[in-house]
């Protein structure tokens, strides 16, 4: 894919891994959306980027009935959006039982519908105008890894990956690419992410555990550079890859957790049909 001329939407493109992309894609010149909830971060993205073709604009990914607008304004500004990365996330980490219908629907909210959203407000626009594209929705290590505190979390980033992969599959024959990206740690603000829960869905959470956000914002520290990311999601489209695994140190453990999957099947030899029942590749 050729990213000269294109243009792009970034979700949570004012920070973290949205901004390394943005940043990744202005060099190769392509005209650059950044939609983020926070409009002191986008006034400093874009104060950053030296008078190239870029624009911010304020979106709470969640909220459904806010991205035709915005997206009308993108394309009326920058021309039809043909790159889309879904890229705005938030963590939570507590475990599920000890969560609340709030924190379901924040976390829900913002890293599954935030992804929907972007998804079914910009793939008509790309099929109907025939000029391809291309959409990478940000998941993590854990749509694959899970465990006890990220519950719900692990949660929504699965739920990405499945996306991803089925929609990989449906825009195909339309010339666009999907890819899912999956990093491990990341030097970012995701630490911070109880500074944008809305109001409304702050009733029933826990007290924000001052200690527990610093030692995460110690732990990111040590994360991967964005921009070391956004170079390697380059690459992941240019060979339109389905993962974009920027974090090669996980290979053991994913080979490890397919190893132990495989590990739970049995076989059942007295159970009569079972040749009929695969083929799933059918559905493709
Ligand atoms: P970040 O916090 O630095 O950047 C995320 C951006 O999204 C921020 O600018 C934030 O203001 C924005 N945002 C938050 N809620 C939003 C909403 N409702 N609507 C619009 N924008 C919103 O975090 P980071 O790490 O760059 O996160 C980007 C993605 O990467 C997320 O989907 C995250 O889950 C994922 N990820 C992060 C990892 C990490 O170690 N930080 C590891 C694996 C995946």
């Amino acid at each position: 894919i050729d990213f000269a001329g294109r243009t792009a939407f970034i979700t949570g493109g004012a920070n973290g891994v949205g901004l390394g992309i943005a940043r990744a894609l202005l060099a190769e010149g392509a005209k650059v959306a950044i939609a983020d909830i926070r409009q002191d971060a986008i006034d400093k993205a874009l104060e950053s980027f030296d008078n190239q073709e870029a624009m911010g604009v304020k979106l709470d990914v969640a909220s459904r009935a806010d991205w035709p607008r915005v997206a009308d304004e993108v394309e009326e500004r920058l021309g039809p959006v043909s790159l889309l990365f879904n890229n705005a996330g938030i963590n939570l980490f507590q475990t599920i039982d000890e969560s609340s219908f709030d924190d379901w629907d924040w976390v829900m909210g913002v890293n599954l519908h935030g992804v929907i959203n972007g998804v079914m407000t910009f793939a008509p626009r790309m099929k109907a105008r025939g000029l391809g594209g291309y959409i990478v929705n940000t998941a993590s290590m854990a749509s694959f890894l899970a465990a006890g505190a990220p519950g719900i979390y692990n949660t929504t980033k699965f739920a990405v990956r499945g996306l991803s992969e089925s929609l990989r599959y449906s825009l195909a024959p339309h010339g666009i690419g999907v890819s899912v990206l999956c990093p491990g740690l990341v030097k970012s603000q995701i630490f911070a992410s109880d500074e944008v829960r809305p109001d409304a869905l702050k009733g029933a959470m826990k007290p924000v555990d001052e200690a527990g956000v610093t030692r995460m914002e110690q732990l990111h520290q040590h994360g991967m550079e964005p921009d070391v990311i956004a170079a390697r999601v380059l690459d992941g489209m240019r060979e339109n890859r389905t993962h974009i695994f920027p974090h090669p140190e996980f290979r053991d453990e994913l080979a490890g957790l397919f190893e132990e999957t495989l590990g739970d099947f049995r076989d059942y030899p007295e159970d009569p049909g079972f040749e009929q029942r695969t083929g799933f590749e059918t559905m493709r």
